[in-house]
């Protein structure tokens, strides 16, 4: 039984030093998203898309887990299948902060796919266009990341958890981009609670039962402490 599920944005991982994308100099200030993360993109420069998530594969390696991937690791490891952390995340800072298990509903920059036969794999630290598929040999790998226009991974096991959660936590996340953005709304629809961590009010603050604002590292040990000690 998940009793709180957990979204998380790129505002949990900003004081790690992995950009956000919508705040002042994000990542679509500086990247055209359709250009870098969509199909059509992909297909017209192969080249372009890999450089950018290389260099945000990059990125990820060289950053650490801050005090709010922690807070969150050690929350799940006391709740355990209470539990259900789900992210927009592309990096792995909450598994190497220790978190048992997370839910990447736009994929994984350190994952491989091979669009041929949907083999995944663990990505090599550099991806180039035209490298084989380890299982099938196709020259059509990509990183494992969701694209705009495609499917999010894992909604049926979201969509389950949030049918039956007590509580909604929504952190570092501007509600801009849907399915995600509209989880609040789908677990307050079946009696949950709502929460927000954010440093800044986002799209759908007022809609909340509750909003606190703050950077996450601060903001959200805080909350793990109030949950554990609530028990
Ligand atoms: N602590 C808490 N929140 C923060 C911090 C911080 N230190 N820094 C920034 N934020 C908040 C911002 O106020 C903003 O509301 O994080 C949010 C980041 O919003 P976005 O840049 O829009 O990132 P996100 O919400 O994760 O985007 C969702 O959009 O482009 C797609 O696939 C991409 O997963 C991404 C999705």
């Amino acid at each position: 039984m998940t009793r709180i599920v957990v979204l998380s944005g790129a505002g949990l991982s900003a004081e790690s030093g992995l950009g956000t994308f919508r705040d002042a100099g994000g990542l679509w200030a500086r990247y055209p998203l359709e250009d870098v993360a969509t199909p059509q993109g992909f297909a017209r420069d192969p080249a372009l898309v890999h450089d950018f998530y290389n260099a945000r594969r990059e990125n990820c390696i060289a950053a650490a887990p801050n005090a709010a991937h922690a807070a969150l690791a050690r929350l799940a490891h006391v709740l355990g299948p209470e539990l259900l952390l789900v992210t927009q995340n592309i990096d792995d800072l909450l598994e190497r902060a220790g978190a048992p298990e997370v839910v990447h509903m736009h994929g994984e920059v350190m994952r491989a796919l091979c669009g041929a036969c949907e083999h995944r794999w663990d990505a090599p630290r550099a991806m180039h266009p035209g490298d084989p598929c380890p299982a099938c040999g196709a020259a059509a790998t990509r990183p494992d990341v969701v694209w705009f226009g495609e499917y999010p991974y894992h909604l049926d096991r979201i969509a389950a958890a949030l049918a039956e959660c007590a509580l909604f936590v929504s952190i570092g996340t501007s509600g801009s981009v849907y399915p995600a953005a509209g989880f609040f709304a789908e677990a307050a629809g079946h009696g949950a609670r709502t929460l927000e961590l954010n440093l800044d009010p986002s799209e759908n603050s007022g809609r909340f039962d509750e909003a606190r604002l703050g950077p996450a590292a601060r903001i959200v040990p805080d909350w793990v402490d109030e949950v554990l000690a609530a028990g």
